[in-house]
């Protein structure tokens, strides 16, 4: 057995999966095979959310009964929602994300059953529910009406309707689908190592969720998106941005939305959602993000050969969108259900817990002293 350190299990093999493949040396991301541009430029949220969790891209009638039952799995219990009116209204909705799963995971029936065909009817309901949670976690801190889910709305439509009241022009929401196909699924990133490291015990599926929404809220992982809105807004006007961003090099700061720990030479999905976020600035005839954008890009490349990850374009289109900055981690929360729940159904069916060693470098054996001795 040898006992070299891969501190952060850097280029380590740990396991096989089926569920997506992330190709760097040829900056392209599939999902079951698809791949992800492709996917965004023909199917819908749903269909990609149908074929992560299935393996197949539905047919017609596939994708209506798929849609139908998160449609009639969107009503929260009303012990949930007086739990989300009584929730601290300054606390992060990523930590309402964590708290809402892990409370659906006390009100279901089947929490204990870890069959294929029980985990799929949960993974719905999380699939179904955790949106809605959170839009009725948008309007209780701003002091507003809890908006109720409509059926005949899309996922990302219902999701705008519940936050805002309203569902914006189809291009916005074709942008918002878009979004969440791009962040659905990326192998074997933190969070869902979190999810198939929790589900390896025999765990269950809320409590591997729960525990994957907890790993996506840090700043290097998902909570990336919300520190390059944060950053954006430091920067304030395009023209300060060269300086803003040489001054942060100068000081060997982290630019959050810039560099990932697989892709090299640059996010295969940046150039996929950097095409919508422009989109989204053209219809809201907002460019100043956009500048900013592309100054501090130039430079992470040009001083660093950093490129930009997927949340350093998602973060300015989901402000243009109308979105407050604390809810983009959670809207990747939304989507990431899908790869996570794959992950976590795959790791039930060729378990083995994972379980690593550690060199030990603390004191040698030595003997206790007793308490009045010490
Ligand atoms: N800004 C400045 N320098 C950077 C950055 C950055 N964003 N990313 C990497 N570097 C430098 C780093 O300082 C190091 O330099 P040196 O060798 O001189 O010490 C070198 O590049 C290698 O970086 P690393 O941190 O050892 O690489 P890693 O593979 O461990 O880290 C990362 C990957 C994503 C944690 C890191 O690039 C980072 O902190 N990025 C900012 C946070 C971020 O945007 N996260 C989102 C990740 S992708 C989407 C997602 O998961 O949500």
């Amino acid at each position: 057995m040898s006992d070299e350190i891969k501190k952060g299990l850097l280029g380590i093999v740990v396991d096989e999966t089926e569920v997506s493949k992330v190709m760097p040396e040829i900056n392209s991301l599939t999902y079951r095979g698809y791949a992800a541009q492709d996917l965004c430029a023909k199917c819908k949220f749903e269909e990609v959310a149908y074929l992560i969790l299935n393996g197949e891209l539905p047919n017609k009638s596939q994708l209506k009964k798929f849609e139908n039952q998160e449609r009639k799995e969107r009503k929260l219990s009303n012990t949930l929602l007086q739990d989300i009116r009584r929730f601290p209204r300054n606390a992060h909705p990523m930590d309402v994300a964590r708290t809402t799963v892990s409370i659906m995971g006390l009100e279901d029936k089947e929490t204990k059953d870890n069959s294929p065909t029980a985990n799929m009817r949960k993974v719905m309901r999380i699939f179904a529910k955790t949106p809605v949670a959170l839009a009725a976690f948008y309007r209780v801190r701003k002091g507003k009406k809890i908006i109720p889910p409509k059926k005949n709305l899309s996922f990302s439509e219902n999701f705008f309707h519940m936050c805002f009241g309203k569902v914006p022009d189809k291009e916005i929401v074709k942008a918002f689908d878009v979004s969440l196909i791009l962040y659905a699924e990326h192998s074997f990133n933190v969070s869902t190592f979190t999810a198939r490291t929790i589900t390896s015990s025999l765990s269950d599926i809320h409590g591997a969720i729960t525990g994957a929404i907890a790993s996506l809220k840090g700043p290097l992982h998902g909570g990336a998106n919300e520190e390059v809105m944060h950053m954006m807004n430091k920067i304030k006007k395009p023209e300060y941005a060269f300086k803003w961003i040489n001054k942060a090099l100068d000081n060997k700061d982290v630019v959050m939305g810039f560099g990932h720990r697989v892709y090299k030479s640059g996010d295969s999905r940046v150039p996929t959602m950097r095409e919508y976020f422009g989109k989204v600035a053209r219809l809201k005839k907002d460019k100043k993000f956009e500048k900013i954008y592309n100054i501090v890009e130039k430079v992470m490349i040009e001083r660093k050969n950093i490129h930009p990850n997927v949340d350093y374009p998602t973060g300015p289109t989901y402000h243009l969108m109308g979105f407050d900055t604390d809810f983009f981690t959670p809207i990747f929360v939304i989507s990431r259900i899908t790869g996570w729940s794959a992950h976590i159904i795959e790791q039930h069916a060729a378990n083995k817990l994972i379980r690593p060693l550690a060199k030990y470098k603390g004191n040698q054996h030595r003997k206790v002293v007793r308490l009045n001795q010490r």
